[in-house]
C-alpha cells in the first residue's frame, strides 16, 4: 500500500496501518513531533517526510522495528536531539538523509560513543547525508568504519572538528566525499588516492594544512576537486595532468606557491 497524505495532521493511528510500504508526505507543512508509531510498521520500505516542519527528537529505538526500511528521508525539518545509533538495526537501509535539521552532537564524546562504527553493519548503505546539523561532538576519527558499500557521503556545514583519518581510504566505493564548511585540520591523507571511484572530493572551507598529496593524481574519475579556503601550501604537482575527467578545480584562498602546471590546460 502506498500512502500520500497531502494535508492535515498525522494521527498516531497511522501505526494501525500495518501494511504500509511507502510513506511519503514530502513538501507539506506538518508540525509537531513525528508520531513514533510510524517507526513500528515493519512493512515500511520508504519513509519520506522531507520539507515539513516536524520538531522534537527521534525515538531512541528508531531502527529496531524496521526490518524492511530502505530509505529514510527527513531533510528540511526542525528535528533535534541526538541521532540514535539504533538506526543501525534497520539492516536494509540504503539511503539515509537527515540533513538540514537541528540534530546536535551525536552523543557527548565522554561516552565514547561511536556513531560511524555503529553503522558498519549497514552493508547496503549507499548514501549518507548528515549535512547542516550541529555535529561538533561527532567522533570523526571513526569515519573509516562506515560500511564499504557507501557511495555518497555528505557531512557539510556540521561544525565537525578533527583531522581526516587515513582509514577514509578504506571506503573503496565512494564516489562523492563532501566535508565542506567544517573545522577539519591536519593534512589530506594520502590514502584518499585509493578511492579510485571518487568523482567529487569537496573539502573546501576547512583548516586543512600541508601539501596537496601527489596521490590525488591517481583519481582518474575525479570531476570535482574543491580545496579552496584551507591552509594548503606548496606546489601543485604536474601530475594533475592525469586527472583526465576533471571539470571543476577550486584551489582559491590557500597558501599554494607555484603556478598551475601548464599541462593542465593541454586538453
Ligand atoms: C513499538 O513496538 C514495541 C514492541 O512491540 C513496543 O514496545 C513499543 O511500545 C511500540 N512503540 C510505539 C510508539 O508504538
Ligand atoms: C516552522 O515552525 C516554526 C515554529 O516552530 C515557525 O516559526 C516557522 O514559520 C514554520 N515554518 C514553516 C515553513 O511553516
Ligand atoms: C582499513 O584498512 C586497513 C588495511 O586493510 C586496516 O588495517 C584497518 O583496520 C581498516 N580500518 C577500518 C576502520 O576498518
Amino acid at each position: 500500500m502506498v500512502v500520500h497524505i497531502v494535508t492535515g495532521a498525522i494521527p498516531s493511528e497511522i501505526g494501525n496501518l500495518q501494511s504500509i510500504e511507502i510513506f511519503n508526505i514530502v513538501f507539506n507543512n506538518f508540525i509537531g513531533p513525528i508520531p513514533f508509531e510510524i517507526f513500528n510498521i515493519s512493512t515500511v520500505q520508504v519513509i519520506s517526510m522531507v520539507c515539513n516542519n516536524f520538531s522534537g527528537h527521534l525515538p531512541s529505538n528508531v531502527g529496531f522495528f524496521l526490518p524492511n526500511l530502505q530509505q529514510l528521508f527527513l531533510w528540511e525539518n526542525q528535528l533535534s536531539g541526538t541521532i540514535p545509533n539504533s538506526i543501525s538495526n534497520a539492516l536494509q537501509l540504503t539511503l539515509l538523509n537527515l540533513s538540514n535539521n537541528s540534530f546536535s552532537g551525536l552523543i557527548p564524546k565522554a561516552l565514547e560513543f561511536n556513531f560511524f562504527s555503529s553503522l558498519s553493519n549497514l552493508t547496503y548503505l549507499k548514501q549518507l547525508d548528515l549535512s547542516s546539523n550541529l555535529l561538533n561532538n561527532i567522533l570523526f576519527d571513526s569515519i573509516g568504519y562506515l560500511p564499504t558499500s557507501l557511495e555518497e557521503l555528505y557531512i557539510d556545514h556540521c561544525n565537525i572538528k578533527g583531522s581526516i583519518p587515513r582509514d577514509i581510504g578504506n571506503l573503496s566505493n565512494l564516489m562523492t566525499l563532501s566535508l565542506r564548511f567544517n573545522e577539519l585540520f591536519g593534512p589530506i591523507p594520502t590514502t584518499v588516492g585509493r578511492l579510485h571511484k571518487l568523482q567529487a572530493l569537496r573539502v573546501d572551507n576547512n583548516k586543512l594544512e600541508g601539501l596537496i598529496p601527489f596521490d590525488l593524481c591517481h583519481l582518474e574519475s575525479l570531476v570535482e576537486l574543491y580545496l579552496g579556503y584551507n591552509e594548503l601550501f606548496g606546489p601543485i604537482s604536474a601530475c594533475v595532468n592525469n586527472l583526465i575527467s576533471l571539470r571543476y578545480l577550486y584551489l582559491h584562498f590557500n597558501k599554494l606557491t607555484s603556478t598551475i602546471p601548464l599541462s593542465l590546460w593541454r586538453s
